[in-house]
């Protein structure tokens, strides 16, 4: 069954945990649903974990709607939410609904996801007036990195605290279908998920929210350039494809493989026939 805004707000009100998973290509996107993941986020930690920065602000719309559109191809049954780009929804509310309408035209996605609270509603709204949902995020908000001095834990003043609870409520008044809450304290993010109605996406953000996500490439040890505490190992894929790789080197090199069943044949009359002087 295809899950959509409606599904994923049913099981908020049934207590039915929402998964999500990053994805960025179709083969990977294909497994995750397959497994039955109910959401996948064509995150712009692509930029990371696929392109090799050192964070998310060089992520172009280019890359954004050419990752989306093949998680699209190989997602049949997830909902599908694809990041806006550093600098295509903070320069105004045109450039919001525009590059949220490219997203869905030509990335295919269900909904966007952009960063930021008070200061992105009016955004919010006309993506949301639209026709286009929207996801919010707050917390840790990757492309504010350069603000918040480094990936830090935020709301753990009373001041931040609150802050962080009221933008949640202004993303929801603006017509937010989803929150990703990133590196927030447990109880907080807890807090927050009791008040709202919309559903919340914790990463970072303990055990109360109404969802996890992670970035795959982080949940199956793939990634080594930095490694936040709230991940968890769910398989050693990294070190298995490195075995893997080896391997293929030593019976390339030892002539092992191709053997004869990864090989075609030809008669001997045309072979004769070809190699006639
Ligand atoms: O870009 C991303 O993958 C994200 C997750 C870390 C929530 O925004």
């Amino acid at each position: 069954m295809k899950n959509t805004v409606t599904t994923l707000l049913e099981q908020k009100k049934n207590n039915d945990k929402i998964t999500m998973l990053t994805a960025y290509d179709y083969s990977t996107a294909k497994l995750i649903d397959e497994a039955g993941i109910n959401t996948i986020l064509v995150g712009d930690s692509l930029g990371m974990v696929m392109l090799g920065y050192e964070d998310t602000i060089s992520v172009t719309m280019e890359d954004m709607i050419h990752h989306s559109a093949a998680v699209a191809r190989g997602a049949k049954n997830a909902f599908i939410v694809t990041d806006m780009p550093f600098m295509s929804y903070q320069t105004s509310v045109y450039d919001a609904v525009f590059h949220a309408g490219r997203i869905m035209k030509e990335g295919r996605a269900n909904a966007v996801k952009l960063e930021g609270g008070l200061s992105v509603c009016p955004q919010i709204k006309a993506i949301v007036e639209a026709s286009i949902p929207v996801v919010a995020h707050l917390g840790l908000t990757p492309q504010s990195v350069n603000a918040f001095g480094g990936f830090k834990v935020q709301g753990k003043d009373t001041q931040a605290a609150k802050r962080i609870i009221e933008e949640a409520k202004a993303i929801e008044e603006a017509g937010a279908c989803m929150v990703v809450l990133e590196c927030v304290p447990e109880k907080l993010a807890t807090y927050i998920t009791k008040q709202l109605s919309i559903p919340t996406i914790g990463i970072g953000a303990g055990n109360g929210c109404d969802g996890q996500v992670l970035v795959y490439q982080d949940m199956l040890a793939m990634y080594s350039d930095m490694t936040p505490k709230f991940v968890k190992h769910f398989g050693e894929i990294g070190e298995a494809m490195k075995i893997a790789f080896q391997n293929y080197t030593s019976e390339v090199k030892s002539g092992t493989f191709p053997a004869p069943e990864h090989s075609f044949t030809i008669s001997d009359e045309v072979m004769a026939e070809v190699t006639k002087e």
